[in-house]
């Protein structure tokens, strides 16, 4: 499997405060059968501060973790997690914003509100030639109160990335009911670890992946599987068709009945 979403990098962002703790993880991470690592650090998050991260510090730690890493045996990605500002046209230039070639950008929000006119910024990257992922939606209260907000960001052209621990119960009920909508209306493409530690943020794809199992089948594979790689490539990810909701699923026949 491939983990896309993690903060598994030592002292680059909130994620992995040394290597030991760096390399604990990617033991987790191996025993959960993940053989490949998109490194998603924080970009211009406000949270990290003034702290510098391009492309050229992230492999240069890529490098010195995998100098460590006897006996793991994972590859590790370089990339980024890029905090949303109207900025995203301009910042395409610096290399670790986008994965694929400048194909893909990986964009969070924060929790409690969704900035104005971002639905604009997101559809001018897409013009760009630059997809938008959008990290962990479940996790965002407007879009727990309101999943047609997902359904518009995917038709006009968004990908949607959740994180393993929203369906497993770590962020409460309301981000894993959410997820569990998500999964079952196909409007997830990819699932990350956003591992932070090895204590409870850790790697944890495979316990997710049973439960995202029982929701798709096998096409839960796609997810960590295909999706992912095909990203690192820069391929096109094709969406699946969303599921219209039970609510107007039922409405619907209630009205075919009718005429
Ligand atoms: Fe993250």
């Amino acid at each position: 499997m491939i983990d896309f979403h993690n903060h598994v990098l030592p002292n680059l962002d909130d994620g992995s405060k040394s290597m030991q703790q760096t390399l604990s993880m990617l033991k987790t991470a191996s025993e959960q059968g993940i053989t490949d690592i998109i490194c998603t650090v924080h970009y211009q998050h406000p949270k990290m501060g003034e702290k510098e991260i391009n492309f050229e510090i992230v492999n240069q730690c890529i490098e010195n973790v995998q100098n460590e890493m006897q006996g793991i045996n994972i590859n590790l990605h370089p990339g980024a997690e890029v905090f949303y500002l109207p900025n995203l046209t301009e910042i395409k230039s610096d290399l670790i914003t986008v994965f694929g070639h400048g194909k893909y950008m990986l964009i969070e929000f924060l929790p409690y509100q969704l900035p104005i006119n971002y639905d604009e910024e997101l559809f001018k990257l897409s013009l760009s030639g630059t997809t938008p992922i959008i990290a962990h939606p479940e996790r965002y209260k407007p879009i727990q109160d309101n999943i047609d907000i997902v359904v518009k960001l995917i038709n006009s052209g968004c990908l949607i990335q959740i994180d393993a621990g929203s369906l497993i119960g770590h962020f409460g009920k309301k981000c894993k009911n959410t997820s569990e909508i998500l999964l079952k209306r196909n409007m997830v493409h990819f699932i990350g670890s956003d591992a932070h530690n090895d204590l409870k943020r850790n790697f944890c794809l495979k316990d997710a992946m049973l439960l995202c199992e029982n929701i798709m089948g096998r096409k839960s594979e796609k997810l960590v599987k295909e999706n992912p790689l095909k990203l690192i490539k820069g391929e096109k990810i094709l969406p699946f068709e969303i599921q219209e909701s039970n609510a107007k699923n039922l409405f619907q026949k209630i009205l075919n009945r009718m005429i």
